[in-house]
C-alpha cells in the first residue's frame, strides 16, 4: 500500500511540475537526471525518460557518446538517466536493472560484452521497455528492438585498402611485412573491423604480397581484450621481439582503432630497430592519435561522427516511443547520411534492422574536416586538434 501511495505521490508531483513549467512557457522537460542524480521515479507524469548505458570513460569516445546523447535527447525534451559501468560487466548489468526499476521508457546500451546482458533484457522485455543496441551489437536475445552503428565492416575495409593505396600493392615490386592488431573479443563490432581489413588485403596476403612475419592471421590470435592500450602495447613489443629483432622490416601496423594504435605506435617507437616509419591505421579520432597524425606517428584514423550516431538514434528512438516501427523511410528524414539494413546484423536469435551511418578516412592532410564537424577545433599552436566536447 505504501509504495502505492508513493508513487501515485510521484505521479502528482510530476504532472504538476510540468504543469507549472508549461505555464512559464517552456516546454522544456524538467532537467534530465544524470549517474550523480537519482532520476525521477515516474513518468506518468511530465515527459519520458531514456535510460543510456555506456561502456566506460576510459575509452574516449565514449565520453563524446554520451555527452551527444544526453544532450540531444534533453534538448529533445527527454529525461536522461546515464550510466557508464568502467567496462565491468556486471556493473552494467547492475546499472541496466537500476534504469529498469527507476520506470525508464527506453534503453539505448553500448554493451561491454554483447553476450552477457540477455537475462537482464528479457527483465526489461517484461517491464515493456524497448531496448536500442547503441554501436555495438547485443547478442542472444530477442529484446533489441533495433541497432544504430556504423558499417563496421566498412569500416575495416577502408583500413585495408588505405594499406593497399599506400603501398600500391597491385603495382609495386617485392613483398611487404605487415602485422594486425585487432579489439576486443567481446565486442561484436570488433569482428567486423578485422574482418573487413582482412578480406581487402587477402588477395595480397594469398600471392605473398603481403607477409604477415608473426603467422598471426586470424582473429582471435590478434585480439585485444578491453580494446587496452596497454595489452597492444605489450602484444606488438611481443611480436617484434620474436620476428623483428634480426632486422625484419615492418611496413605497417594495422590496428583496428585508436586505442590499440595508441599502444602499437608507442612499441614500435621504444622497441622497433628498423629506419622506416610503418603505416599505423585507427579509428574513432580521438585526440591523442590525431596529434600522433599530425606527428607522422600514426597515419589514419577512420573517423565516425558519433553526434551524428546520437542524432540519429534521438530519431528511431522517438519514432519507438510514439508507439510506431520506423524502417527504411525514415532514412531520408536523418540529417545524417545512413543505410537501413535488415539482413547483416543477425544476433543469434533476430536479425536485428539496423541504420549504419558511414565512416570515412582521416589523414593529416584532412584534418580540417573534423574542425568543419563542429566537434573538433585547432588548438593555440594552430598545430593540433582539440575536441570541443567538454568531457574529452
Ligand atoms: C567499438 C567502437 C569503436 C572502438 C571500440 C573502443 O565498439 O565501435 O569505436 O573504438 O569500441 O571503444
Amino acid at each position: 500500500m505504501k509504495k502505492t501511495a508513493q508513487k501515485i505521490t510521484a505521479a502528482i508531483l510530476c504532472a504538476s511540475m510540468a504543469a507549472s513549467l508549461a505555464a512559464c512557457g517552456t516546454n522544456a522537460a524538467p532537467s534530465g537526471t544524470s549517474s550523480e542524480n537519482k532520476p525521477a521515479s515516474s513518468n506518468k507524469g511530465g515527459s519520458k525518460t531514456v535510460g543510456i548505458a555506456m561502456p566506460t570513460k576510459a575509452l574516449e569516445r565514449w565520453n563524446r557518446d554520451g555527452e551527444y546523447l544526453k544532450g540531444q535527447f534533453e534538448n529533445a525534451g527527454y529525461k536522461v538517466e546515464l550510466k557508464y559501468s568502467d567496462n565491468d560487466t556486471n556493473q552494467q548489468n547492475n546499472d541496466i536493472q537500476g534504469m529498469i526499476a527507476d520506470g525508464v521508457n527506453l534503453l539505448l546500451i553500448a554493451a561491454i560484452d554483447g553476450n552477457t546482458l540477455s537475462q537482464t533484457l528479457d527483465d526489461a522485455k517484461k517491464a515493456n521497455i524497448p531496448v536500442v543496441a547503441y554501436d555495438r551489437l547485443i547478442m542472444n536475445t530477442d529484446a533489441v528492438s533495433y541497432y544504430v552503428s556504423f558499417d563496421n565492416y566498412t569500416v575495416g575495409k577502408l583500413q585495408g585498402e588505405f594499406v593497399r593505396d599506400q603501398l600500391d600493392l597491385d603495382n609495386a615490386d617485392g613483398s611487404f611485412n605487415i602485422e594486425f592488431t585487432a579489439g576486443d573479443p567481446a565486442d561484436n563490432n570488433a569482428g567486423y573491423f578485422f574482418n573487413g581489413a582482412y578480406d581487402a588485403l587477402k588477395s595480397y596476403i594469398d600471392s605473398g604480397k603481403l607477409v604477415i612475419p608473426s603467422g598471426k592471421k586470424v582473429f582471435e590470435q590478434v585480439a585485444t581484450p578491453g580494446w587496452s592500450t596497454d595489452t597492444a602495447l605489450e602484444n606488438m613489443q611481443n611480436t617484434l621481439a620474436s620476428y623483428y629483432s634480426d632486422g625484419t622490416v615492418l611496413d605497417v601496423a594495422l590496428c583496428s582503432n585508436d586505442s590499440t594504435a595508441l599502444g602499437v605506435a608507442q612499441a614500435i617507437k621504444s622497441d622497433y630497430a628498423g629506419d622506416n616509419t610503418p603505416i599505423v591505421t585507427g579509428q574513432d579520432g580521438d585526440i591523442a592519435n590525431l596529434r600522433n597524425i599530425v606527428d607522422g606517428v600514426q597515419t589514419m584514423t577512420v573517423y565516425k561522427n558519433v553526434s551524428d550516431e546520437a542524432g540519429v538514434t534521438l530519431e528511431v528512438s522517438k519514432q519507438i516511443l510514439e508507439g510506431n516501427s520506423p524502417d527504411g523511410s525514415l532514412i531520408s528524414s536523418l540529417s545524417a547520411e545512413a543505410t537501413y539494413d535488415t539482413e547483416s546484423y543477425n544476433n543469434g536469435v533476430k536479425t536485428v534492422p539496423s541504420y549504419l551511418l558511414v565512416p570515412y578516412v582521416i589523414t593529416k592532410d584532412s584534418l580540417q574536416k573534423l574542425v568543419d564537424t563542429g566537434l573538433y577545433k585547432w588548438d593555440s599552436s594552430n598545430k593540433y586538434l582539440e575536441s570541443t566536447a567538454s568531457t574529452t
